[in-house]
């Protein structure tokens, strides 16, 4: 019951903050940045980030939230939000159709649903644990590919120089492996876009928990592969998300 009230929030937040970042595109916006000089944020990342937190608060004052844009706040109830509020800043500033607002929810340590909203094209994905993954309202199941060799594979790559450096040393290596390789530029979309069969697998090192818990939910709710783990020499966690026919050849070419 608790589930599926958080799911339907999540779903309304995620919609409405969609509509926001759609209606905004275009202006003139205001650009800083964070980790890095290319690490980029927006004033429409942050308003966007208040927007969510205001609609959980207003709903649900003890949750505790975590945001990409600050947001730290213990939760009193078990239950706290993970979001993105606009997941693929760069692809937003450069006028490019693929960004999303990415709105996960965990009980008591355990993801327990997410809702992502592809605001360019007016997606709306979503997916409550034990309740399947849907788009738009249509069920969703990850590809049935068993061979590496024919798998689409999306992948992303971090801000610092020294962590792409190595990001660029691993994909040299994948891609005489795979049909091909994506990079959308929104972790968010591409963990969606595994559970929908648009690629066949997805990994990426460095990404953080509002990148991928809205995400890991809906693509594990279609059946895709996860997987979460630090690299113990440098602490970065490896999230890979695959159609389970070749999720030990994905792992197995990007874990090195
Ligand atoms: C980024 C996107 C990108 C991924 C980066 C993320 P942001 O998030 O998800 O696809 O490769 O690792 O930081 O900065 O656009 O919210
Ligand atoms: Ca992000």
């Amino acid at each position: 019951m608790m589930d599926a009230e958080l799911h339907s929030l999540a779903i309304a937040i995620a919609r409405e903050t969609g509509g926001y970042l759609a209606a905004h595109a275009g202006d003139h916006l205001s650009v800083s940045t964070k980790s890095s000089p290319t690490d980029t944020v927006t004033n429409v990342d942050r308003s966007a980030e208040a927007l969510i937190v205001r609609r959980i608060t207003e709903s649900r004052p003890d949750d505790g939230i975590l945001g990409e844009e600050g947001t730290s706040r213990p939760s009193m109830t078990g239950v706290r939000w993970i979001v993105d509020p606009l997941d693929g800043t760069v692809n937003y500033v450069y006028g490019i159709a693929a960004y999303s607002v990415s709105i996960g929810v965990e009980v008591d340590g355990e993801l327990a649903a997410g809702a992502v909203y592809d605001a360019a094209r007016g997606h709306l994905y979503e997916a409550v644990r034990g309740g399947g993954a849907r788009r738009d309202g249509e069920l969703l199941r990850c590809s049935a590919v068993t061979d590496l060799a024919l798998s689409l594979v999306g992948t992303g790559f971090g801000y610092a120089k020294d962590v792409r450096a190595r990001q660029g040393a691993i994909v040299a290596r994948l891609l005489p492996q795979v049909r091909d390789i994506r990079r959308i530029g929104s972790a968010a979309l591409d963990l969606c876009a595994v559970a929908s069969g648009q690629l066949d697998g997805y990994y990426e090192r460095g990404i953080n928990p509002w990148d991928r818990a809205a995400g890991l939910v809906i693509a594990g709710e279609a059946g895709a592969r996860l997987h979460v783990v630090a690299d113990p020499a440098t602490g970065r966690e490896l999230t890979i998300a695959s159609a389970p026919g070749v999720f030990d050849a994905l792992f197995e070419a990007v874990s090195q």
